[in-house]
């Protein structure tokens, strides 16, 4: 195995088919729901009901039986977990997919589905329960002050410190499933020095596929154990 440094970036997409819906594929609206109502600072000012109960709804459907990680997130633990080099996943996805698959070294950007913040003290705290506007915080006990621990629009996304210095110096990049609709993540590719490899691995092409030099087309699940399999064999043209 090589032991250059690899950053892989994963969107939407590796979830879809584990059942978690993608959020550019319904028409501008996600569950039903505008997104700039349930994922922004002012639609959760205007409405915290409502952003809870969707976010209540997100969490449950996230911890049934049915929601399991897909062979796309085991491949990419595999991967990590064969790696030689330095390895970093960042992930715009609040699921707990890629953990639950296994992998170690990785970024939420985006928030976590499970987690949830206290406006007060700004604590993080594991939540699995339903939160409505007046459950009493954990560390305050004081009601109304929690909120999804997620990145909204018009809101900075977590540890771009880490992830930016990580780019700088990779050798490899990796996008999968990502529409590249939503920067930051969208201008990642462009960070990366000139001489490394850049992978597209999606269903068609996106917004950023021009930036890509290789580009893998087809479903997550398929075209993301093919091509670890094909790194682990070394059988790709930055390996040799
Ligand atoms: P999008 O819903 O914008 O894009 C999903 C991408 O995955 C699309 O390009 C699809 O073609 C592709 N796709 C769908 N099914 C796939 C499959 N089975 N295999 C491979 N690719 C597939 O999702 P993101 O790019 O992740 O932010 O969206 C970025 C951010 O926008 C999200 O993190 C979220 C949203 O607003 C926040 O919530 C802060």
């Amino acid at each position: 195995m090589p032991s250059n440094s690899m950053v892989v970036l994963t969107g939407a997409g590796i979830s879809a088919e584990s059942g978690i819906k993608t959020f550019r594929d319904q028409n501008g609206l996600w569950e039903d729901h505008k997104i700039e109502d349930v994922a922004s600072p002012s639609g959760f000012r205007r409405s915290p009901d409502l952003v809870h109960a969707f976010y209540n709804a997100r969490r449950a459907q996230l911890q049934s039986s049915k929601v399991t990680p897909n062979a796309a997130h085991k491949a990419l633990a595999e991967l990590e977990s064969r790696w030689k080099g330095e390895f970093l996943l960042v992930t715009q996805n609040v699921d707990n997919l890629h953990e639950r698959a296994g992998s170690k070294n990785l970024l939420h950007m985006h928030g976590e589905l499970l987690k949830v913040r206290c406006t007060k003290s700004d604590q993080v705290f594991s939540w699995t329960a339903d939160i409505k506007k007046d459950t009493k915080c954990s560390c305050c006990n004081e009601p109304g002050t929690l909120r999804p621990h997620i990145v909204w629009f018009d809101e900075i996304p977590f540890a771009l410190t880490r992830i930016y210095v990580a780019l700088q110096k990779c050798d490899i990049f990796v996008a999968v499933g990502t529409s590249g609709n939503v920067y930051p993540a969208a201008g990642f590719v462009n960070f990366i020095p000139a001489w490394a490899s850049t992978v597209e691995i999606n269903l068609d092409e996106s917004l950023i596929s021009h930036s890509f030099r290789e580009h893998i087309f087809g479903p997550a699940s398929k075209m993301v154990p093919k091509f670890v399999e094909k790194i682990i064999k070394g059988a790709c043209p930055w390996h040799s």
